[in-house]
């Protein structure tokens, strides 16, 4: 996985020690669109929705200022639904204090053009969602030829050496058999892995979940051969640490300790704070102080342990040290 530049880290570290100080977040989500191209069987969006309300590229410039994130998340619903998500991507980037940008999408929509356009805009990290290493991609997803698409884009981009695409894989009951697959196919496409653990909490359906003793004996088999294939190059993004904590999520039912709302948030596509994408308690850019107050103080939810939870759930020397050694520059 590429590194940020050595001027930029020292940048990144200097702010998230201040946010951390400060009660504000390290990274913010902004869901640019909550309309998708995918209806997808393990989350709570699909299809189209209701675009009028959402924020214009130009709106993101106030809550840049006012959250200063480290890091910032463009996701959705799916962001490239959008033809404006490169002025969105210049926006966020074009303040005093440039966080570290990751797209977050399923890539229907993406081309060489666009991955080339928003690169110059500004985006650090294509996240790109695989939930299975062939067609049964498109069944989960229900989109025909996705993965079809993914499997021609995603190699070609890779090849042009830029090394800013990762595979997001969301860990459910239907694909845990498959995770060395999933790494195989990332190396074989050329491009980084990183693994997220399915949440009931969207759609309410347990089905999806590691339920069984043989589920979870899978999990860790396949961890284990996942484990054993780190090496230099960080192509496997998430931290040893986070993968231990994935496993404890799916044999517990759950991780508590969550700290949404203050070490991380959600701007929803017309503007308003919520503590994750799962919780749906809404508060103005004013109030994020109340948020803190009202929701995290009291929040005993321990239901999901996605990526941008498990980034935030550590101590910020353990965070530190461990996003210094996979994307920064400073060792
Ligand atoms: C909500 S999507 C938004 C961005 C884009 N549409 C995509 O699919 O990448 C972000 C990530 O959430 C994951 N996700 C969806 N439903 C989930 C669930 N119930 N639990 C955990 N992750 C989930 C998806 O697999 C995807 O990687
Ligand atoms: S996971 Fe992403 S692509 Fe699938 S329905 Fe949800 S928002 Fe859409
Ligand atoms: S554990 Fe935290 S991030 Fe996850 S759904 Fe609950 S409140 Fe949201």
């Amino acid at each position: 996985m590429r590194k940020v530049p050595l001027s930029d880290s020292l940048r990144i570290i200097g702010r998230g020690s201040l946010n951390w100080l400060a009660n504000r977040p390290i990274v913010v989500s902004f869901e640019v669109t909550d309309a998708c191209s995918c209806w997808c069987k393990h989350c709570d969006h699909g299809g189209p929705r209701d675009v009028s309300r959402n924020l214009r590229p130009a709106e993101y410039a106030r809550y840049m200022e006012a959250l200063r994130p480290c890091v910032v998340q463009i996701s959705g619903g799916e962001p490239l639904l959008r033809d404006d998500v490169p002025e969105i991507v210049r926006t966020v980037k074009g303040g005093p204090r440039p966080p570290y940008t990751i797209l977050v999408s399923n890539w229907s929509h993406m081309t060489e053009e666009r991955y080339l356009e928003l690169r110059a805009a500004g985006v650090d990290q294509f996240s790109v969602s695989l939930d299975f290493p062939d067609d049964r991609h498109d069944d989960f997803r229900v989109y025909p030829g996705l993965y079809s698409h993914l499997s021609d884009l995603m190699p070609r981009l890779a090849k042009l050496g830029h090394d800013d695409i990762v595979l997001n894989s969301c860990i459910t009951s239907e694909n845990v058999g498959e995770i060395e697959n999933i790494a195989d196919k990332a190396r074989e496409w050329g491009v980084n892995l990183c693994y997220s653990a399915y949440s009931a909490r969207r759609t309410g359906c347990r089905d999806y979940f590691l339920n069984s003793a043989e589920q979870l004996a899978t999990l860790n088999g396949m961890l284990d051969k996942v484990e054993a294939r780190r090496d230099q190059t960080n192509w496997i993004v998430n931290a040893p640490s986070t993968l231990e904590a994935t496993r404890r999520y799916f044999a517990n039912g759950g991780t508590p300790g969550c700290k949404a709302g203050l070490r991380f948030l959600v701007v929803t596509a017309d503007g308003a704070l919520q503590p994750c994408s799962m919780q749906f308690q809404r508060y103005a850019l004013e109030d994020r102080t109340r948020m803190i107050r009202e929701f995290k103080e009291n929040n005993k939810c321990d239901e999901c342990y996605v990526s941008i939870r498990s980034y935030l759930d550590k101590s910020f020397p353990q965070l530190l040290s461990e996003n210094v050694r996979e994307f920064l520059s400073v060792k």
